[in-house]
Order: C-alpha cells, then structure tokens, then sequence
C-alpha cells in the first residue's frame, strides 16, 4: 500500500529537486568555503565526490523514495522490514532528520542575512559607497543579536507557512521562472564582476589544483560540501523521491540536478572571486564573503539598486525552495508515525529548529569566543554544527549507498532504473564499493584531525 499521492507531471521532482538543491549551497556556502581553503584544491575534491560519489547516492535515495512512497523514516522502516534485514537501517532516517533540523538552524539565520540586504539594496542606501563602507556595514549587522533573530524568525516563520499550509507542492510554476532568472542574473553580476574585477584571477584562483594546498579539515569540508549542495544524505532527496512519477528516469534526473547545481555555484563563484581580486578584498573573509563582495559591485553598477534588489529577492526565493525541502521530510514523519496535523507537525519541527537557530546567532557577536564550545572543540556553536553537518550528510549517504547497493534485489534496481544492464553494473559497483571506500577514506583522514 502506497501511503503518497504521486505527482503527475515527469519533470515536477526534477524540479523540485532543482529547487532544493540550488540554494545557499551554492551562493554563500561555496564560495566561502572554497575561500578559505585555498582555491583549486578544494574545488577538486568537491567535483570529483559530486560526480563519483554524490551522482550514484543521489540516484539511490531517489530509489529508496520512489520505492517505498513514504517519508524517510516510514520508508526505511518499510524497507527493512519487507526485506528482512536490520532495523538498524533505519538509522537513516533518524541521522537524515537530525541533519535537517540541524541544517534548517543555521541556514534560516543566513538567509535572513539575504532579507536585511533586500532592504538595503532597493532603498538606494549602500550606493556608491567604499568597500570599507560596505563590509562595516556587515559588521554592524553580525553584531546585533536582535536584527539577526528578527530576520531568522521571519524566514523561518515563512517557510513553515508554506509548508504547514501544504502549498510547497503548488510552487512549480513560481520555480520555472525562479531558477532561469537566477541564474540569469548571476550571470549578469558575473559579467560585471569581468569588466570592474579581475576575472583572471579568479579563475586561476578556482581551478588550479594542488592537493597538498588542502588541510586535512578541508578535505571533510569539500565532501560535507558536495553532499550539502545537492540536498544529499539527510532525506530530502527521499521524501521528494516518494513523490515522483514512476515512469521519469532516474539517472537522467540525477546527471541533470548534479550538472544545473554545479553549474550555479561556478558561476557564483567566478564572480565573487572575480570581485574579491578585482578590489583586493580577502578570499578568507569566512561566512560573509558573499555579503560584501555582492553588494560593492552594485554599489557600482548603473542601475545596481535595482539590480541588487531582485538579486536577493532571487537569492531568498533560492533559499526558501531548499528550507521547505528541509521541514518536509521531518514534518511528513511526524504525520505519518504521530497522526498529527501538517500544521502541527511543521510547527514542532520549525520551533525546534529556530531555537537551535539562535545558538548561531550568537556565535556572530556575543558567543563568538570563550564558550564551551570553544573550550571543547576550538570553535563557535555555527562552526560546530557545520562540522556536524559535514558528518552526518556523508555519513548518510554512505548507509543509502549501502543499504541500496546491497539490500535492495536486482530486479526492484531494475524496476527503478530501468537501463541496461551494464549501467546497472557500474551503478551497482559505484554504490557498493565506491562511494563507501571514498566517503570511509575522507573520514579515516580528517576526523582525527578536527582540533578539539
Ligand atoms: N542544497 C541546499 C543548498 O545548496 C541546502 C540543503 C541541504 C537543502 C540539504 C536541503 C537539504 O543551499
Ligand atoms: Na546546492
């Protein structure tokens, strides 16, 4: 018995699924990320997981969705049951739950960064102002308590709207012109960066690639990214999956959301790169490089107040189609196992996740230094909870590898998949072998290292 209704339309997970996937990732999260840790190298490690590990998981835990046609944790509970293997695969529900709850604290508080600078970029005020003008301005914003749990709850508060009024699955039209305008408009910013910035640097920046330039914490920082980005190995990806029509191609989807998702953070990248040399700024600048180096360049550009303007308008639209893909997997499982209401159950998980919130709040201005997470493990409550994030993501997609590569019978892949049998093999090989060995490896090497 299938406990979902099934979305009619082929290409709605794909978009969906696009929708999820593209989002603070890509815009904030990457760039900064390959900023401080040094470029080319990184950048390396982050393509090949996307390509030889994140493509064959995240084909996997679409099968998982599709096939069950349940929330993460009900459809691990059905699998594992309907295949007699052990309860302990649904651990992957639980750990998939945890990390967006996890997830969902933090981005929440950074997108509301992306509110303040709507407001600042549609007024006019931040034009023609110096780059030191612009990164105090940043300052003053981390340093208010109050500003930053304002913006947080208002972001938080309306993607829960969405999603307890059930109308995340009515967004498909306002999808369709989101993504291409987004990705329209960095390319506008891209090319502006080429022309005020210093495009050459950038790119040498990004894709010179020398290993030994990466530290060991980078190395599990570039996979954590690579599974963050695609929305991967915490259930997302799943619940969606549930919904999906049973005849769209899984790999074909798969390739198409690796592929558009990569393809916006490289051009996010090239551009604020571009603008970080162009005006001597700090690749290392940490989480805020996005929210200096963005809104210099329109405080430039002819026209650059309204050009800012919907850029973050496009940047909260891009944020909020991956929050509700975080509240949905968590939500559906207190529906289905609790019997509760939608609103109910969005506004436990949202209140829960918005308190957690507030620790990175903190960590920006009044506990950025001296609190017991620094005492334990050397950094603020934010970092704390990326480090997890970067864990727990791989880790999960290491036991849906697993669980699909080895529990899952060879005619219920072929039923999903669908393709020959030779795609079938190395499907099978990447998911039983690979991405375990790749994601154990990364592991083995930077978790003993990760300072405490
Ligand atoms: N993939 C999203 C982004 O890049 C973040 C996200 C992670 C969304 C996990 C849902 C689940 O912004
Ligand atoms: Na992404």
């Amino acid at each position: 018995m299938s406990t979902h209704n099934v979305w009619t339309h082929k290409g709605t997970f794909l978009l969906a699924a696009v929708g999820s996937a593209v989002g603070l990732g890509n815009l904030w999260r990457f760039p900064y990320l390959t900023g401080e840790n040094g470029g080319g190298a990184f950048i390396l490690v982050y393509a090949l997981t996307i390509f030889a590990v994140g493509i064959p998981i995240l084909i996997a835990e679409i099968m998982l969705g599709r096939n069950s046609r349940r929330s993460p944790i009900m459809g691990m509970r059905f699998l594992t049951r309907t295949h007699n293997t052990s309860r302990a695969w649904e651990s992957i529900g639980w750990l998939g739950a945890t990390s967006a709850f996890l997830i969902l604290s933090f981005y929440s508080v950074i997108a509301g960064w992306a509110i303040h600078y709507t407001g600042l970029m549609f007024t006019g005020s931040m034009m023609e102002v110096s780059a030191a003008d612009v990164s105090q301005h940043f300052d003053r914003l981390l340093a208010s308590p109050a500003l930053l749990t304002l913006y947080h709850t208002l972001f938080i508060a309306a993607s829960a709207l969405i999603v307890g009024l059930g109308i995340h699955k009515g967004i498909e039209a306002g999808l369709r012109v989101l993504m291409p305008s987004l990705f329209v408009i960095l390319l506008v910013v891209l090319g502006y960066g080429a022309l005020i910035g210093d495009l050459g640097a950038a790119a040498d920046f990004l894709f010179t690639f020398n290993l030994a330039d990466l530290s060991l914490e980078g190395w599990l920082q570039a996979m954590g990214q690579s599974f963050f980005t695609l929305s991967l190995g915490m259930g997302a990806i799943m619940a969606y999956g549930a919904y999906m029509s049973g005849s769209a191609s899984l790999t074909r989807t798969a390739f198409a959301i690796a592929v558009v998702d990569t393809a916006v953070a490289m051009v996010a990248g090239l551009a604020i790169f571009a603008l970080v040399f162009g005006a001597g700024l700090d690749p290392a600048e940490g989480p805020g490089l996005m929210f200096v180096t963005l809104p210099l360049a329109f405080a430039e550009m002819p026209g650059g107040a309204l050009v800012g303007g919907a850029f973050f308008i496009l940047v909260l639209g891009a944020a909020i189609s991956s929050s509700i893909s975080l509240i949905e997997p968590v939500a559906a499982f207190l529906v289905e196992r609790f019997d509760m209401t939608r609103p109910q159950a969005v506004t436990i998980m949202v209140i829960a996740s918005w308190a957690l919130g507030l620790l990175t709040v903190l960590s920006f201005n009044l506990w950025a230094e001296g609190t017991i997470f620094h005492a334990l493990f050397g950094r603020s409550a934010f970092d704390f909870i990326e480090l997890l994030t970067n864990i727990f993501m791989p880790l999960g997609g290491l036991l849906i590898a697993l669980f699909a590569g080895w529990a899952l019978t060879h005619s219920e892949v072929m039923k999903e998949m669908r393709t020959n049998e030779r795609w079938f093999h190395i499907w099978r090989f990447l998911v039983r072998f690979v991405a375990p060995a790749a994601v154990a490896f990364v592991f083995l090497r930077s978790i003993p290292q990760v300072e405490g």
